[in-house]
């Protein structure tokens, strides 16, 4: 018999064995792709691995089945480091779609290369796109533009002018004043006015919840030019799905009764990421164990602790005593998991700790914890944490000087 492998695939980017719900947000895409005008482009955030690569993943069959031609990549921070980078990485991921077109070049341009009476043609790879860019008189956004629009033009005559342009971790990408280098605003101007000549080009970024007020803050006019989609923690059915369906095999060696699937629904919050560990834990521990009822209790703690360890520790180390304080008085706030104030941390510290914040040293915090990727704030100016189930880790593991 074949053997049956751990379906579940805790990582970041990997496809899940089922992915569970989202139907919302492809049809929310699936509209976007019938606009005949460019005129709105899509946003997806979330939370850390709520399952927005997977998701942007799943994107691109439905596009390239409604005919659209699809290019990305991750905006890695050295992407998005300058302007000429960022036009760079366009470059090498436009070549991709255009690499297969041959055109014909003007052969008076390539002397010594063909007699001007025969026909030159030659493929239009990154070679052709960067020289398109190099011989473009300008800023870099002129160049950008050109090759975008010479790369439309020939699309066009090959009968295939819609394109997606995908790009993941877009938060990475900010203007930068002080080496006055625009990169974000550059990557706006650009399709904007791609899109009002008419030009199908399309504009999908996925990251983290600061992307959207990110783009907002470049340039206001981003606000009519996306289409904001949050991905969420998933149902509780959803959520039982992602549990279920990937071991309801003929093969499989496991099944996990009603309570063991409750348990790691409501461990996991919804969030595909932990589904996927609680999962893949406990297929490999009731894989192992005849007696699996009796030792569930033991194994949930067990596994909580793994987590604690893969997911959290790393983040959790990276903060000072002070900044794990500030942290540690949110979760004592009555819903943590919504959005908060100034106010409302300077409050609370004032009951839980005992030397509590001031409403200064809490902004300061704040933003330095926002820049470790702990909290980040909201368009209103309020915040939410931005790690899932952070509350629930610093609950299990930590305890203030005072507690101690
Ligand atoms: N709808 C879903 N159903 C089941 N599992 C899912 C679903 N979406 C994502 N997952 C799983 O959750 C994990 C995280 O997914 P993914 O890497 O796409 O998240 P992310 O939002 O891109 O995270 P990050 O912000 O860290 O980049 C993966 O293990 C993936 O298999
Ligand atoms: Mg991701």
């Amino acid at each position: 018999m074949q053997k049956f492998e751990n379906p579940f695939r805790p990582g970041a980017g990997h496809t899940p064995p089922y992915l569970a719900g989202r139907d919302a947000e492809r049809a929310e895409f699936s509209k976007l792709l019938r606009q005949s005008t460019v005129m709105e482009n899509l946003v997806l955030t979330g939370l850390r691995g709520v399952g927005k690569t997977v998701l942007l993943e799943e994107f691109r069959p439905i596009a390239t089945g409604e005919g659209w031609l699809w290019a990305g990549n991750d905006l890695s921070e050295s992407a998005s480091v300058s302007e000429s980078s960022l036009a760079q990485r366009f470059l090498v991921d436009l070549s991709v779609v255009t690499s297969g077109i041959v055109i014909e070049i003007d052969p008076g341009r390539q002397v010594g290369f063909a007699p001007a009476s025969e026909r030159v043609t030659s493929r239009m790879d990154y070679e052709m796109l960067a020289h398109v860019y190099d011989s473009t008189p300008g800023l870099v956004m002129d160049k950008l533009k050109a090759v975008l629009e010479f790369a439309a033009f020939h699309l066009g005559r090959e009968g295939s002018d819609r394109l997606v342009f995908a790009y993941d971790e877009a938060q990475n990408l900010a203007d930068n004043d002080s080496n006055e280098q625009y990169p974000l605003s550059l990557l706006l101007d650009t399709f904007q006015s791609l899109q009002r000549k008419g030009i199908r080009f399309m504009l999908v970024l996925t990251g983290l919840p600061t992307l959207f007020p990110k783009l907002v803050e470049a340039r206001t006019y981003a606000e009519r030019m996306f289409r904001v989609v949050q991905l969420d923690r998933l149902t509780e059915s959803e959520s039982r799905d992602a549990v279920e369906l990937p071991i309801q095999k003929e093969e499989c060696p496991v099944t996990f009764r009603p309570e063991t699937v409750a348990r790691i629904v409501s461990e996991s919050g919804g969030y595909p990421y932990f589904i996927q560990f609680y999962g893949k834990e406990i297929f490999d521990v009731w894989k192992k164990q005849n007696d699996a009822d009796e030792a569930m209790n033991a194994s949930f703690d067990g596994i909580q602790r793994k987590l604690d360890i893969d997911f959290f520790s790393g983040r959790w180390a990276r903060l000072t005593d002070r900044q794990r304080e500030m942290i540690w008085t949110i979760a004592q706030l009555e819903h943590p998991e919504a959005e908060f104030e100034i106010p409302d941390v300077v409050d609370r510290s004032k009951s839980v700790l005992d030397k509590p914040f001031s409403a200064s040293h809490t902004n300061q915090m704040l933003a330095s914890l926002a820049e470790k990727g702990f909290v980040y704030k909201t368009r209103t100016g309020k915040y939410t944490f931005a790690v899932p189930l952070l509350k629930e880790f610093v609950l299990r593991n930590y305890q203030t000087s005072s507690e101690r």
